[in-house]
Order: structure tokens, then sequence, then C-alpha cells
């Protein structure tokens, strides 16, 4: 395949003025490329961060099941059902640590609603909390709805973006509620380590704040970083709410299930909001989130191995093209610095999608500052990704001003 040069993005908005226009912030930004990258058949889509690879054989077949004795057409209870509850109060007892039994378990609508659900029930008008920047900026929204102030917490590229306890100190105040953690963290790919979490849970501690620990890429770390959760250290887990789901680590976006574990008492909290709103999670969704938690895991580390192989042909090829980045340590994205190319990475963004046909999101759509950022995410086979590679650096060349 080659670039189609200078071809028209097809829909209604065709110049770059009139994106920058309709992408009032990160979350709305996303979505409008995202919009004119399905209207261009030979797209490229290193923007999402869904995995393209398939859920395991054994939780279709388990949905399929479901669906067949007549198990996915009863409405799962509000909180969702038992036996996955406790299958996840098991998975966080046995892989983090996590102490606490299924009536501190909520099943979600995603690790999205969760997250939602959480600002909600968790912030009062006024309050504040911090958060890393760059962020993955549907918290923006879960925030501001809830009355709440994000105050952002510097992360540096030098540092590989790793959220450390000294940044987040230097910005408690009075009004500090509550810390967000997501490590691996999307967009930066960064890890905190675990002795910057100790340091942090520390000062949760000593501070009296609450952390919301979002653990989504947990499955996707790369040695020798490691993952440990917050909440199985000493005096945090009363003070914890973690979230996680099978959306990345299991391949099952669509099946939409996220899971949450914080003190029965506010788990009680968020099930009267979601009540209110979205319901019980599907069932049969439900019953394939069962089959991935207790059923064999050797799968993940098939996903890891075909991630870290993609990941190692990104930087490669990002490093031929002069590129810098933070070095990536988990999840499967890259944040990689386009000032070397004379163009802003806004402008960049449009011209890969408009000429190159490659969909990747600016560095802005996580946080305003970051104009001189792309977050790349390698969630497509090899081969697509050497093709979509190859085209980027004809439309680099093409118009690189440095
Ligand atoms: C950091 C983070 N948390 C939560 C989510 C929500 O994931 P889902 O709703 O697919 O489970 C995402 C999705 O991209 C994410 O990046």
């Amino acid at each position: 395949m080659t670039v189609q040069s200078n071809s028209a993005l097809p829909g209604e908005i065709v110049s770059l003025d009139e994106l920058r226009a309709v992408a009032q912030d990160g979350t709305q930004l996303r979505y409008a490329l995202m919009e004119l990258a399905d209207q261009i058949p030979d797209a490229i889509a290193l923007g999402r961060g869904d995995p393209d690879l398939d859920a395991p054989p054994h939780v279709i077949a388990a949905a399929q099941a479901a669906v067949r004795d007549g198990r996915a057409d009863q409405l799962a209870p509000i909180l969702g059902l038992p036996d996955l509850r406790e299958a996840i109060a098991e998975k966080l007892q046995r892989e983090n640590g996590i102490s606490g039994s299924a009536d501190g378990v909520l099943v979600t609508n995603g690790g999205q609603e969760g997250l939602y659900l959480v600002m909600q029930a968790l912030l009062d008008p006024g309050d504040e909390i911090l958060v890393p920047d760059p962020r993955y900026s549907s918290y923006d929204q879960a925030i501001a709805q809830a009355g709440g102030r994000m105050v952002l917490v510097p992360t540096e590229p030098a540092e590989n973006f790793e959220l450390r306890a000294d940044a987040l100190e230097a910005a408690i105040t009075p009004a500090t509620k509550a810390i967000l953690l997501i490590s691996p963290n999307n967009p930066t790919a960064g890890v905190i380590s675990p002795a910057n979490l100790r340091a942090i849970a520390e000062l949760a501690v000593a501070r009296d704040l609450i952390v919301i620990s979002d653990e989504i890429y947990e499955k996707h770390v790369y040695p020798p970083s490691q993952h440990l959760s917050i909440a199985s250290l000493p005096g945090m887990a009363e003070r914890t709410i973690t979230l996680n789901g099978v959306s990345k680590a299991y391949a099952m976006t669509g099946w939409r299930v996220g899971y949450l574990t914080a003190h029965p008492e506010f788990i009680r909290v968020l099930a009267g909001i979601k009540a209110a709103t979205a319901g019980p999670v599907a069932a049969v969704s439900q019953y394939a989130a069962l089959a991935a938690l207790t059923g064999p895991q050797d799968v993940l580390e098939e996903y890891f191995a075909i991630y870290s192989r993609r990941r190692q042909v990104m930087l490669d090829a990002l490093d031929a093209l002069g590129l810098t980045y933070g070095a990536p340590q988990g999840g499967y994205f890259i944040y990689t610095n386009v000032s070397s190319t004379g163009l802003g990475a806004f402008e960049l963004c449009y011209l890969l999608l408009k000429e190159g046909h490659v969909l990747i999101f600016p560095g802005t759509a996580f946080g305003e500052k970051w104009i001189d950022w792309l977050r790349i995410s390698y969630l497509q086979p090899e081969e697509t990704l050497r093709e979509a590679l190859a085209r980027m650096k004809t439309v680099l060349d093409r118009h690189r001003t440095a």
C-alpha cells in the first residue's frame, strides 16, 4: 500500500481549524478523530486503546452457554452476579494482595462507569483531587460533573512519566480529598515503582487522603517495572478504591465489564447511583467475565508476548524517525515528542489522518499543555503497524520543517 497523496478527508470536517473548533476537550477530540477515521476505508487506527486481539475462546463458550440455557435472560443483581463478585474478591486477594470479601466488590459497565460512579459518590463541590498530567481525560468530565476540582500533578518524560510522591505532596492543599493513581498510565505508559508507591501510601495516611487506584493495565507491565496494588500496603485498604476490569487484560472491551473494590458501605452508595442510572451489567457479559477470571490464564502471557514484540517494532521505528519518548513501562501506548519535526502535534495528527490515513491522537487529548506530543497505541498486527509507520515516514518527509 502507498500513501494517497493529499487525498481529502471525507465527512463534514475538512480543515484543521474546523477540527480544532469541534474538539472542545480531550474526549471530544478523540471522538471527532475516530469519527473521521471511520469514514476512511483504509485508515489504520493507532488511536483507541482497546485491544484488537480476540477474547479467549473459553470466555466466548461461557457466554454462549449462558445464552443457550436462559441465564443471560435474567437481570443480574445491581452489585453484580454473586459468583463473579466472589471470583473478583479472590482474584484481588490472590494476585494483588488486597484482602476483602465480595461485599466490597461492585461490577460496573466497564472501568468507565466505575470511574464515573466513584467521582460522583466521592467528591463534593470544591473538593480537590490530585490527578497525574497527562491523564486519561475521561476523568476530567467525571470530576467536573461531581463539582470537584482537578489539580494536575506533573509527570516528566525524563522520568518515564512516573508519578512521584514528592510531586503529589507539593500539590496538597486543605481542600485535597483524594489522589488518583493510574499505573500503568494512559497515555504515557508510566508505571509507579513499588518504592515510590510506598511513599505515596505513607503520604496518603499522613495527610488522611483517599486513593483511587486505576489498575486497568496491570497485566501489561514491561520488566523490570512491576505492578503493585497500593491497597495491599499497610493502612491503605480502608482508604483505597481500586478500579479494574476485563477490557484490557482479556481483550474484552466490548463486553463492558469493569469492577472496583472499596469499603462495603461505599460500595452500597455506588450501587444506589448505579441503580438509578445504568442498572446492572448485562448478565451474559458477567458470565463471560467470570470465565475470564476463573479460567486458564496462559492467554495473558500470549497477549503480553504479542504486545511486547509490537512495542519493539514501534520503538525502533520512532528511533529511526528521530522522535523521542518516555520509555513505555506498561500498557500499549507510546507518548512521543514530535517537536524535532517542526510541526505541532495537532497539525501532524491531522496530516497523518488526511494524507497518510493513520489515526493517532494528539497529546492535547490528554492534557492542554502537551502540544508537542502524540499518543500512539500499537493495537494492530505487526504488519499493519509497519505499514502505518511507512505512511508516517512519508507524511513526515513531506512536511517536516526541521
Ligand atoms: C486508564 C483507564 N481507565 C479506565 C478505562 C475504561 O476502560 P473500560 O471502560 O473499557 O473498561 C480506560 C479505557 O481506555 C483507561 O484507559
